[in-house]
């Protein structure tokens, strides 16, 4: 089997090429990827000269380049990771996200049409669905729940899920889609809150908390996203979409809390400062359906992955340092002034 891993050179695409790469010495896996900010060579180190592995650098919105690597490669199989994903950078500029989240997704499905390829998978999000109540923790996100976006990075994602799902209807693009809760590990950039966290902790600077801190998110360790792909892929069903989550859910602040906890470092760094725009008040997954379905079960508690995560920062603070670049101090700049 041959495998397109777009986005394989960010935080969750990477630890997929890991994890395939290993479970998998059989199957060929090819990377595309833009490396844009968020891109970096430096994660996929440990797999680069594996024999079933192949890295090719471009964008997925450039027909030519991506027509022709189909062509070459008769890939059976396309995930589609590759996306701007930052809803902070979306909130400053939404423009690439709309030319990559949808027109790069667009771009890929005709070509898996136009070259056969026998699944095309879209890695969306529980952002999608919008937010859920802090007072309603009876509600959760089933693969039901109406879509209903807050920010230009969700309202993208979203947007290309409905096109996936018209290219199946329409066209027949044998398509699956899965849309996960947030993911915490290792390789993953430091903008994000749980690697932003323990890397200003480290550094003993102080720790920027939106708002009061009481926004929920619901915690997936990347290496349970990876595992529930595989399946999907393998047994999940053309046309469907499956919801990842493992309930895990915590507030920003106890996350915040947990990471200084762990570090033995002082709550004192904690900073409170002005709140997101539009900030999502909660997110909270129902994965009965790929449970049931497909028999997912994470390994990961949110203790163990966060103490698995920190970990992993602290023998690889060099990875850290070598992918913090001009840009990201630009953005850190312009969003926490
Ligand atoms: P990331 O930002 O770490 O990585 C994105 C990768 O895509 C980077 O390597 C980047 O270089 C590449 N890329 C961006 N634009 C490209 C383009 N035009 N052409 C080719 N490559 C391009 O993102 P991530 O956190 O690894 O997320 C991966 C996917 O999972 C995204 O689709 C995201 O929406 C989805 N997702 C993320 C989370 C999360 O918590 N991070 C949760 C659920 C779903
Ligand atoms: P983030 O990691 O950006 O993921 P998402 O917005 O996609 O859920 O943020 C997770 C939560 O943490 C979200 O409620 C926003 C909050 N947050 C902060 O409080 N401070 C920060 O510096 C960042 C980046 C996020």
């Amino acid at each position: 089997m041959k495998i397109l891993v777009t986005g394989g050179a960010g935080f969750i695409g990477g630890n997929f090429c890991h994890y395939m790469v290993d479970k998998y010495p059989d199957y060929d896996i090819v990377v595309l990827d833009a490396l844009t900010y968020a891109g970096n060579m430096e994660t996929l180190k440990p797999i680069i000269n594996k024999s079933n592995f192949k890295f090719v650098k471009g964008d997925i919105t450039d027909r030519l380049l991506v027509y022709k690597l189909f062509e070459t490669e008769c890939f059976s199989v396309v995930i589609n990771f590759a996306a701007e994903s930052h809803v902070d950078r979306s909130i400053e500029n939404p423009e690439v996200f709309l030319k990559t989240n949808i027109l790069g997704t667009q771009v890929l499905m005709d070509a898996s049409l136009k070259f056969g390829v026998k699944r095309y998978h879209q890695v969306s999000t529980d952002e999608v669905y919008g937010d859920l109540p802090l007072d309603r923790i009876d509600l959760l996100f089933t693969e039901e729940t109406p879509i209903h976006t807050s920010s230009p990075y969700s309202a993208s994602k979203a947007s290309a899920d409905l096109l996936v799902q018209a290219y199946y209807r329409t066209f027949g693009l044998p398509m699956s889609i899965s849309r996960c809760s947030n993911n915490y590990g290792p390789y993953h950039f430091p903008e994000k809150l749980i690697p932003l966290m323990i890397k200003n902790a480290l550094a003993y600077q102080p720790l920027p908390v939106y708002g009061k801190g009481e926004n929920v998110r619901d915690w997936l360790h990347v290496f349970d996203h990876c595992t529930a792909i595989d399946l999907i892929i393998h047994k999940g069903r053309i046309g469907e979409v499956y919801n990842i989550g493992g309930h895990n859910e915590r507030t920003n602040i106890e996350v915040v809390k947990t990471i200084l906890r762990e570090l033995n470092k002082p709550e004192s760094l904690i900073k409170y400062v002005s709140d997101r725009k539009g900030h999502d008040l909660r997110y909270a997954i129902d994965p009965s359906k790929i449970e049931l379905q497909l028999g997912w079960k994470p390994k990961f508690n949110f203790e163990s992955g966060i103490s698995q995560t920190i970990t992993w920062y602290l023998n690889n603070q060099e990875w850290v340092n070598n992918i913090i670049s001009g840009e990201y101090q630009r953005f850190m700049e312009f969003n926490y002034k």
